[in-house]
């Protein structure tokens, strides 16, 4: 399936997830380790993970090392095969483009970085029932979502509409807001209701 992410080189992909000026391989590589220490925090050697809209691996390849199983779904396939390269030697990555092979209930952890401003809200709210019915009960989740007063192609989220659709899942433990100019993001951790 094609989302309109589909890159031609390892290099594309890289410039397509931070769009910002001058992203080299080492750069990138850096920011995802940061992203990953927000999230190391909450993880467990036995835990099953997955990291949803992984593209490439940014954050994973950080992650794997801490977990027992990380899966990575993104839905654009291109995606997932330069991201078997950028983690190569991470035996228990599994890349998926489609979230059916993962059994109900059977996830410890689950992670959304930079994704959800890529997806229209209807179809957000039908992916996070879809996450909700993957995790174990009391299982938690950090999702990351950008919210902007300015005009740009992405959909922009806001901390009540997000409230609103993870309250029917989740018990709401924090909500981070992130200021970065000229992009404002906030981030929610969540447990899953038993
Ligand atoms: C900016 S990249 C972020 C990738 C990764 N989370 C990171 O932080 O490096 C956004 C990713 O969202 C993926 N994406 C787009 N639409 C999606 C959807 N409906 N569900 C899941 N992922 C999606 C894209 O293919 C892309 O890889």
């Amino acid at each position: 399936m094609s989302i309109g992410w589909k890159s031609f080189s390892l290099e594309e992909a890289i410039a397509k997830i931070d769009t910002a000026e001058g992203v080299t391989a080492e750069l990138f590589d850096e920011k995802g380790e940061g992203d990953a220490k927000k999230i190391l925090p909450y993880l467990r050697p036995y835990m099953a993970v997955l990291d949803f809209g992984a593209g490439i691996g940014r954050i994973a390849k950080h992650i794997a090392p801490s977990v027992d199983i990380l899966f990575c779904y993104d839905p654009e396939t291109s995606m997932c095969v330069y991201g078997r390269k950028w983690c190569h030697g991470l035996d228990n990555l599994v890349w998926l483009w489609k979230l059916d092979s993962i059994p109900e209930n059977s996830l410890d952890f689950v992670y959304s970085f930079l994704t959800f401003q890529h997806i229209p809200f209807d179809d957000y709210m039908l992916d996070i029932k879809k996450i909700a019915y993957l995790m174990k009960s009391k299982a938690e989740g950090l999702f990351h979502y950008l919210y902007l007063d300015k005009e740009y192609p992405y959909h922009s989220y806001t901390v009540k509409n997000v409230v609103a659709s993870l309250l029917p899942f989740f018990s709401l433990q924090k909500i981070m807001l992130d200021d970065c100019e000229p992009n404002r993001f906030f981030t929610v951790l969540v447990k899953r209701r038993g």
